[in-house]
């Protein structure tokens, strides 16, 4: 079934249905493969540019009140806490302003206490005021409550990044505990009252999660189209031994690779569905792969996020094993990032926000 005929057909295709999506996501020849990336690259080319664009990721704190199966922050874990002070914050930001990085990702554990809600509205307005609005703002604090969204959008937030983790309502349970903080219903309502609010919005999921089929994986890229998002940051389960996932998951290089594969082909077939949005070449590929991000480039990615988290705290941030940065500098994670972008061929937007086409052109519509 899946002969090169077959798959060059797919390929020429201008929109993929779930049968193709499937083929695609079962791909395993590497003479293949390589078809499928290279048709997504040039998907990119044509509707968003060969241009990589920098989200600099400031981990203000690892405090959470979830305790999700697979994460290495959760609640019960025995991780050291720390929380940023906001002059500290506000460093990281300017650094990536002075840096000429279009934006910054603000990304802690998730807590929805006032204090912290206040805490974050206030990091909001401050780093709007220094950089004049000109450092897009990219906020990844998980669920809140509509006022929360609405007051962090008021003060200069215009992005929001709210993964799903899975579409899958079934295994959100299984890799979640049965409790009202971590509701699968919820979190897509969350995302629903963040696009009302306005804000550029993305999602994403975990790839190659114990029990996630091949038809998950298709799902879930339409789950993508059918929300309408403007931007995807997805990557690879990666193990955490020190969870009650990661005691359990099969860790062996087999797994991982196959882990890995499946990441960049969910780039590749995003990239060919949806054309114009804002995908991310994760971390988590680097963790599972030294040439994880250039390879997610290659695939139709167009987003980086490197970390400029102060070296202090990064290694109190590590949601799974083996995470790749924890003892660099935000200096030498610029230098190393911009030489794997252009090793592919791409250039990196400075000083640039990098809005997806797809949400500009809903702004004129
Ligand atoms: N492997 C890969 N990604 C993970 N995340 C959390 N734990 C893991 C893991 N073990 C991701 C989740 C979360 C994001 C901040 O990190 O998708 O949304």
């Amino acid at each position: 079934m899946n002969n090169l005929n077959n798959i060059d057909e797919i390929l020429a295709k201008s929109e993929l249905n779930f049968d193709d999506m499937l083929t695609l996501i079962n791909l395993t020849k590497q003479s293949d493969l390589e078809k499928l990336y290279s048709a997504a690259y040039a998907t990119k080319t044509k509707y968003v540019g060969k241009k990589a664009y920098y989200r600099g990721l400031i981990e203000f704190s690892n405090i959470c009140v979830k305790d999700c199966y697979y994460c290495g922050i959760r609640k019960s874990s025995a991780q050291e806490r720390y929380s940023m002070a906001k002059d500290e914050i506000l460093a990281m930001a300017m650094w990536a302003y002075k840096n000429n990085y279009g934006s910054v990702t603000i990304q802690s554990g998730e807590r929805q206490d006032a204090a912290y809600c206040e805490f974050v509205a206030d990091i909001i307005s401050e780093i709007n005021q220094a950089t004049n609005g000109n450092l897009a703002m990219t906020i990844c604090l998980g669920e809140q409550s509509e006022e929360v969204y609405q007051k962090w959008f008021d003060n200069g937030a215009t992005r929001y990044l709210l993964r799903m983790e899975t579409t899958n309502p079934s295994l959100y349970k299984k890799i979640h505990p049965n409790t009202p903080l971590h509701s699968f219903d919820n979190r897509k309502n969350c995302l629903l009252t963040l696009r009302k609010i306005g804000y550029q919005i993305g999602t994403g999921v975990m790839i190659g999660l114990p029990e996630q089929t091949p038809e998950d994986m298709v799902n879930d890229i339409l789950f993508f189209k059918e929300n309408d998002v403007d931007m995807i940051g997805m990557g690879p389960y990666v193990v955490h031994k020190d969870t009650p996932m990661g005691q359990t998951a099969d860790d062996s290089t087999f797994a991982q690779v196959a882990r890995f594969n499946f990441g960049l082909k969910m780039i590749a077939i995003t990239r060919l569905l949806l054309k114009d949005v804002n995908i991310a070449a994760t971390t988590a590929l680097q963790a599972l792969h030294p040439l994880g991000r250039e390879l997610g480039l290659q695939a139709g990615a167009n987003i980086l996020m490197p970390i400029i988290t102060l070296q202090e705290y990064r290694h109190k941030y590590q949601l799974y094993d083996n995470k790749p940065c924890i003892d660099d500098t935000p200096e030498h994670c610029k230098s190393c990032l911009t030489n794997r972008v252009e090793s592919v061929g791409d250039k990196v937007g400075f000083a640039e926000k990098g809005d997806p086409p797809h949400f500009l052109k809903r702004l004129v519509a």
